[in-house]
C-alpha cells in the first residue's frame, strides 16, 4: 500500500483542480452509520418506507419517530474524523479542491473545506411543509413528534428524500466541477445511487484521474478507477496527506 500511497500522492501534487466525491463511508469513523453494507441504516429500515418523500407526507410521525429523530441525534453528536480533516488540510496546502458530498452531516464544512456541494441537502436546517419557514437544527424541539412550526405545519429536514430531485444549484455545481477537474478522489461511496454515481463518470470522461478510497470494491473499481486504495477513509486519507505534506517541505 505504501508504494501506492506514494504514487497517488504524486498524482495529487501534480493536479490543478481536485474534486473529492464523498459518501456515507467517510463519516463512518465519526460514528455515523452508512446506509448499505455492515451496520447500514437500510439493513434496519426499508428506505422506501422511511426515506421516500411520499412516505414522509403520508406518515410524518412514523418517519420522524423511526428515522429522523435517530439521524438528527447521531449527526448532532458527530465530529469530523481524520478523513474530513485531511481534505481540509489539502485545501490549506493551497490545492484547489471542491468537495461534492452525498452526506447530510455537514462534517466537511466543520473540518474547514470551503467549497462544499451538498448533493443530497443537509440536516443543518429544517423547513415547514406549509409556510416553508426555515429553522436551524438546534431550534427544532423534539418534545413533540412530529415537530411543528408556529403556523401548525410539520418540519422536515432540508435533505433530499428518495423521490425528490437534486437541488438545481447542487447538480449544476457538481457537473461543472466534475467536468473541469483533473483528479477526483471518490471516498466512501457505494456508487449505487443515481444521479450522484454519475458524477465520477463525468470526471473520467473529462480526462480526470480517478482515485477510490473504500474498504470494499464498488461498480467504479474495475471500470473507471485508476488507483484503488482499499482501506478505511480516516487512516488512508491521513496517511496520504502526511506524505503530501512531507513532499512539500
Ligand atoms: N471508510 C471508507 N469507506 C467506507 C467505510 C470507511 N470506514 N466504511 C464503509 N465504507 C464504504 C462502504 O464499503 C460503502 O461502499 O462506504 C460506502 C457506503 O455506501 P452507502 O451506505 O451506500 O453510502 P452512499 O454511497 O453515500 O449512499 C448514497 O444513498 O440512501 C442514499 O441518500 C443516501 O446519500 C446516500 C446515498
Amino acid at each position: 500500500m505504501d508504494n501506492l500511497i506514494k504514487q497517488v500522492s504524486k498524482e495529487i501534487l501534480r493536479a490543478n483542480k481536485i474534486v473529492a466525491m464523498t459518501g456515507a463511508g467517510i463519516s463512518v469513523e465519526s460514528g455515523i452509520p452508512p446506509f448499505r453494507g455492515k451496520g447500514g441504516l437500510w439493513e434496519k429500515f426499508d428506505p422506501m418506507e422511511y426515506a421516500h418523500i411520499q412516505a414522509f407526507i403520508s406518515n410524518p410521525e412514523k418517519v420522524w419517530h423511526v428515522l429522523l429523530r435517530e439521524m438528527k441525534a447521531i449527526i448532532e453528536s458527530s465530529y469530523p474524523n481524520a478523513a474530513h480533516d485531511g481534505l481540509a488540510r489539502l485545501e490549506k496546502l493551497g490545492k484547489f479542491i471542491t468537495v461534492i458530498t452525498q452526506n447530510v452531516d455537514g462534517l466537511h464544512q466543520q473540518a474547514g473545506n470551503t467549497d462544499v456541494v451538498e448533493f443530497h441537502g443537509n440536516f443543518a436546517t429544517y423547513s415547514c411543509m406549509d409556510c416553508h419557514s426555515e429553522r436551524a437544527s438546534n431550534e427544532i424541539d423534539l418534545k413533540e413528534i412530529p415537530p411543528r412550526c408556529p403556523c401548525g405545519g410539520i418540519y422536515r429536514p432540508d435533505c433530499v428524500f428518495f423521490g425528490e430531485t437534486i437541488p438545481e444549484d447542487a447538480m449544476w455545481r457538481s457537473q461543472k466541477a466534475a467536468s473541469e477537474c483533473d483528479l477526483m478522489l471518490v471516498i466512501g461511496t457505494s456508487a449505487l445511487v443515481q444521479p450522484a454515481s454519475h458524477i465520477p463518470l463525468i470526471a473520467k470522461r473529462a480526462g480526470a484521474i480517478i482515485i477510490e478510497i473504500n474498504p470494499e470494491p464498488t461498480p467504479l473499481t474495475e471500470t473507471i478507477t485508476d488507483y484503488s486504495l482499499m482501506g478505511k477513509a480516516a487512516p488512508t486519507v491521513k496517511n496520504l496527506i502526511n506524505v503530501i505534506e512531507d513532499a512539500l517541505k
